[in-house]
């Protein structure tokens, strides 16, 4: 385990969109991380946690405000537009709303073969076959090369996006949402090419989802994000889960009856407004079990002995 490389380095990094907003209330907050090479990352938290933020500041799609990006032990984070050109073929991003994704006066084949045409000189006939081959993989087929992206489903949509984002085999590649609006079935024969994709050539993902059960079963480790913070890191949620968020957000998961489902979570308390507090620790408001301290000190993200992150005060021995 201690062997482990590194392909991502997230240093310290804050993102603020609005110039007048208070640290507390970043889009990030003072976000550390590792991604590991060859690994599976989840990233769960609620709407608006940041998780989609995070995600473009790695590829360089945001500017992070404050803080450090690493690549390959390359520091990105000032890299311009031509010296991320160089390094762009190995990063590839599937976008949660595939809708706007593509260019609408674009056929399936010019959306594809787009990365191929940019990275790659191989002919026409070889590209070809690799679209097709690739469209096959994510449960399409070659009717699909004229079609313009108005003309599919959403999880139509989400496929040629995956399509695309794979077929240069990239070194890491961000699903952000990329098999929500994907039936079961099919989610399951995505979920099973990105796994084996992964195998045959060691990529490393990182998967963006609100589901934490589903992130589990691919991922080997979850991050949880509450407003900007990282407030775990967990290799098995059925094993340890300790921050009380990621507890609720797992209550709420896990029980499909909502009578069920209200009463073992905190989340959701209807007519609740949810705002950053001033200082102490995030998630304060809605924790119940909340301390005097966690009103006044912002808890570290701790590592312990197996590796486990938390950020919260319940857990911190000195
Ligand atoms: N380009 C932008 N300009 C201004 N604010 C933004 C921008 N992008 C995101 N935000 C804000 O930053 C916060 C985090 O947004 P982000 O898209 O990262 O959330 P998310 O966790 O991906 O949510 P979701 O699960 O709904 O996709 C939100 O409050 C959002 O409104
Ligand atoms: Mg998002």
């Amino acid at each position: 385990m201690g062997e482990s490389v590194n392909l991502v380095e997230i240093k310290g990094v804050y993102k603020c969109y609005h110039k007048k907003a208070k640290p507390k209330e970043y889009a990030v907050y003072k976000v550390n991380l590792n991604i590991k090479k060859g690994e599976i990352l989840g990233l769960v938290g609620e709407s608006g946690c940041g998780k989609s933020s995070l995600a473009k500041m790695i590829l360089k799609l945001e500017q992070p405000t404050k803080g450090k990006i690493l690549f390959n032990e390359q520091d990105i984070t000032d890299y311009s537009f031509s010296q991320m050109r160089k390094i762009r073929n190995r990063m590839q991003m599937v976008f949660q709303d595939s809708t706007n994704a593509f260019n609408p006066y674009y056929t399936v084949e010019q959306i594809i073969s787009e990365p191929l045409n940019n990275y790659s000189n191989e002919s026409e006939k070889e590209k070809e076959k690799k679209i097709v081959s690739m469209l096959e993989k994510v449960g399409l087929n070659k009717t699909y090369l004229t079609r313009y992206s108005h003309e599919m489903s959403g999880g139509q949509r989400q496929r040629i996006g995956i399509a695309r984002a794979l077929i240069l085999h990239p070194e890491f590649v961000v699903c952000d949402e990329a098999v929500s609006s994907i039936d079961y079935a099919l989610k399951k024969q995505i979920l099973n090419l990105l796994t084996d994709l992964k195998q045959q050539f060691g990529l490393t993902y990182l998967f963006i989802s609100h589901d934490i059960a589903a992130v589990n079963k691919i991922c080997d480790r979850v991050v949880v994000m509450y407003l900007g913070n990282i407030v775990e890191v967990i290799s098995n949620i059925n094993e340890n889960v300790q921050h009380p968020y990621t507890k609720a957000l797992l209550a709420a998961t896990l029980f499909p009856d909502p009578k069920k489902r209200r009463k073992n979570t905190v989340l959701f308390r209807e007519g609740e407004e949810i705002k950053v507090p001033e200082k102490g620790c995030v998630f304060q408001n809605r924790c119940f079990y909340a301390q005097n301290i966690c009103k006044t000190k912002q808890p570290d993200l701790m590592t312990q002995k197996d590796g486990h992150e938390v950020a919260c005060h319940l857990y911190h021995h000195c």
